[in-house]
């Protein structure tokens, strides 16, 4: 990977490369143009599907295909995407927008800004200094993290460099209540106040882009790791757990299971992976502080819904009781307006900053962040919203 890194960088500084022209993304919502020279630095990237390509040349491919993998025919993962292009902004002038507060309250901390990076596993698969550099970024603009139970590295170490309370554990419950509880409880002695229980992974999935690009990747996967999915328990956070016989997840766990982990836990509870009213009721009913609508970034169920489709029931369902959190295809900041408008407390990113991270480490994430952040401010400003209450569903309007 480092020999990877190095000629890259030889190859971006060589006068034979400028120019060298690379189809962008495709993707709904990059700018439209189809061919451009590939960045050099972070600060040159203009939205955040300029990094997409510097880090596909940066990681190996196998690991690309893990991050860029939806499953079977990825109807879901474009579905997230396409469910932005039905909504408008609602423009509204001559209000003076001369100071745009982004902040958001998330149980009693405040954030810099409603955008949230959402747990991705194993980030040392893209960048040397994966959750780390993540967590610097996220610190430095005040931003909130969330940790994958099978991060590259331990939550003692992250929540140091992030710093109390700006970072949540997400939680894969094992196939061992016990086990869980003492994900949990180590969590939440290294400061975390939040636990988000990922429920929408029960029992596999099809990671077809995955396989179709490992075939490609020429190194033995298992000179760096353990083989895919006992890979798993070699994560820093499984150091001091006996892991003979256990899976990642459970498919027979049930809401019990929410109410048995508020018994042992003092730290917020919100379930990860919810898709419609009745599971949202059922959260409440079974104690959760709060709800991530999400579908795994298009990498659970196939042909479902956009998580933007599913947000507004759930939203009508919680009724302001909890905070609602949404994630899946958010690229630009028109797209997280468009998310708050429809009820979102606070909205989650998960590729993009990987795409930081993998194309420069934390200068990457960083610029990632700020780019999104000055999209939402645009967007705010258009819409003629001070501050994130007065973003309602009247900032956009849904064509018939
Ligand atoms: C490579 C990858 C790894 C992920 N790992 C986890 C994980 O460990 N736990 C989890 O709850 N969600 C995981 N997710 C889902 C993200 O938290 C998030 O829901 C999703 O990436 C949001 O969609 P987006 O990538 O389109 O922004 C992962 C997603 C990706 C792309």
């Amino acid at each position: 990977m480092n020999h990877r890194r190095t000629f890259l960088k030889y190859l971006a500084a060589s006068p034979l490369y400028a120019g060298v022209p690379y189809l962008r993304s495709a993707a709904q919502g990059a700018a439209p143009q189809t061919v451009d020279a590939m960045i050099t630095r972070s600060e040159d990237a203009l939205d955040v599907f300029d990094f997409e390509p510097v880090a596909r040349n940066n990681i190996p491919p196998a690991h690309w295909g893990f991050l860029s993998t939806g499953v079977d025919g990825e109807q879901t993962l474009k579905a997230n995407r396409d469910a932005f292009a039905r909504y408008q902004l609602h423009a509204r002038r001559l209000v003076d927008v001369s100071h745009i507060d982004m902040s958001v309250e998330l149980f009693g901390t405040r954030f810099s800004s409603p955008i949230i990076l959402c747990p991705l596993s194993a980030q040392k698969a893209f960048h040397p200094e994966g959750e780390l550099a993540v967590a610097r970024a996220a610190k430095a603009r005040g931003q909130l993290q969330i940790l994958s139970t099978v991060a590259s590295t331990g939550v003692e170490d992250v929540a140091a460099a992030r710093g109390a309370p700006g970072l949540w554990f997400q939680l894969y419950t094992t196939s061992e209540q016990d086990v869980a509880f003492k994900l949990v409880k180590r969590a939440e002695a290294a400061g975390c106040p939040a636990v988000a229980v990922t429920v929408d992974l029960p029992a596999g999935r099809n990671t077809e882009t995955l396989s179709r690009w490992a075939r490609t990747d020429t190194r033995v996967c298992t000179a760096c790791h353990a083989p895919a999915g006992s890979g798993f328990f070699t994560r820093p956070m499984f150091s001091h757990i006996d892991t003979a016989g256990l899976s990642i997840a459970s498919p027979s766990l049930t809401w019990d299971f929410i109410k048995r982990l508020k018994d042992v836990t003092k730290m917020k509870v919100l379930i990860k992976g919810l898709e419609c009213a009745e599971d949202a009721a059922l959260a409440l009913s079974h104690g959760a502080d709060g709800i991530i609508v999400s579908n795994h970034g298009g990498r659970a169920s196939e042909t479902g819904r956009a998580t933007l489709e599913c947000l507004p029931e759930v939203v009508a369902q919680v009724r302001g009781r909890v905070p609602v959190i949404v994630d899946g295809g958010i690229r630009r900041g028109t797209d997280a307006l468009k998310a708050l408008a429809l009820g979102a407390t606070a909205v989650g990113i998960g590729r993009p900053y990987i795409w930081g991270l993998g194309a420069y480490g934390q200068p990457g994430v960083d610029r990632v962040l700020e780019l999104l952040n000055n999209e939402l401010r645009l967007a705010m400003v258009g819409v003629g919203a001070r501050n994130l209450h007065e973003i309602t569903r009247t900032s956009i309007i849904r064509p018939a």
